[in-house]
């Protein structure tokens, strides 16, 4: 990974991923869209030794949407298996890398009880790593994140504020998005992290996600390096 282009002391503390593209790069080559989210395990893999690369703490990637149940049966159906699969094949390797695995997103009924446990067992097997925090936002939404947030202020009596909205969203240690990439050309947030990313720099990249690689993200890292964060206050 060449990374000569970046100040490896100001690398974004935390990293939001939407993982798109996957059912494009399949169809582009005859192939179906699942095998598109079959050979984006890759780029996952690839992207967390991005970050761990850079000295990036905190990942966060899309991985399945509130709006994802719309798809067609099938698809839902293999992503749920894809997912839980991905879970078994590669925990040991992301627990001897030192990444801590952790999950966002609403644990409805609709989420199979084999793939709740998977999550599970690989944030109890992971629980004490420290090099990277991978969050992986599973039926995740963030409208749905600030309503179970407000929810949950208003069953304990508390006032509605940031800082108790905040200590409400689904993993309240997770520091706030700086850099946001989305992958396959599309620039939009598609409802993920809409707390967090408030004041993120957006990145869209063109590439889909499958062939995503650790030098995409050292670029956006880069391209980050070069905005200029206002908070909505004035710089120099
Ligand atoms: C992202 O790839 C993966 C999920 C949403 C689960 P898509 O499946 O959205 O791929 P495109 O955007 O249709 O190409
Ligand atoms: C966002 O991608 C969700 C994930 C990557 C998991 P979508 O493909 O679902 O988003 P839209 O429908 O293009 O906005
Ligand atoms: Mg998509």
């Amino acid at each position: 990974m060449d990374l000569s282009a970046i100040d490896l002391n100001h690398v974004p503390a935390h990293i939001a991923a939407v993982m798109d593209g996957n059912g494009r790069w399949a169809q582009a080559r005859g192939l179906k869209r699942t095998d598109g989210h079959s050979a984006g395990e890759e780029a996952l893999l690839d992207a967390v030794h991005g970050a761990l690369e850079l000295g990036v703490e905190w990942l966060t990637v899309y991985a399945f949407s509130t709006e994802n149940w719309r798809r067609p049966t099938d698809e839902v159906k293999f992503l749920m298996g894809f997912n839980e699969s991905l879970l078994v094949r590669r925990r040991d390797e992301l627990n001897e890398l030192g990444v801590r695995i952790r999950f966002i997103g609403r644990r409805d009924w609709r989420v199979p009880k084999r793939l709740i446990r998977r999550m599970n067992e690989s944030t109890e097997l992971t629980k004490n790593n420290t090099k990277l925090t991978l969050t992986i936002a599973f039926n995740y939404g963030g409208r749905a994140e600030l309503v179970d947030a407000v929810r949950a202020l208003n069953d304990q009596g508390k006032a509605i504020t940031e800082s108790n909205i905040e200590a409400n969203l689904y993993d309240p240690e997770a520091p706030e998005v700086d850099l946001f990439v989305r992958t396959s050309g599309e620039s939009r947030t598609s409802n993920f992290m809409l707390w967090q990313a408030a004041y993120a720099e957006l990145v869209f990249i063109e590439t889909f996600w499958p062939d995503f690689r650790r030098q995409h993200m050292a670029d956006a890292v880069a391209e980050f390096q070069r905005r200029e964060r206002r908070f909505g206050g004035l710089n120099g």
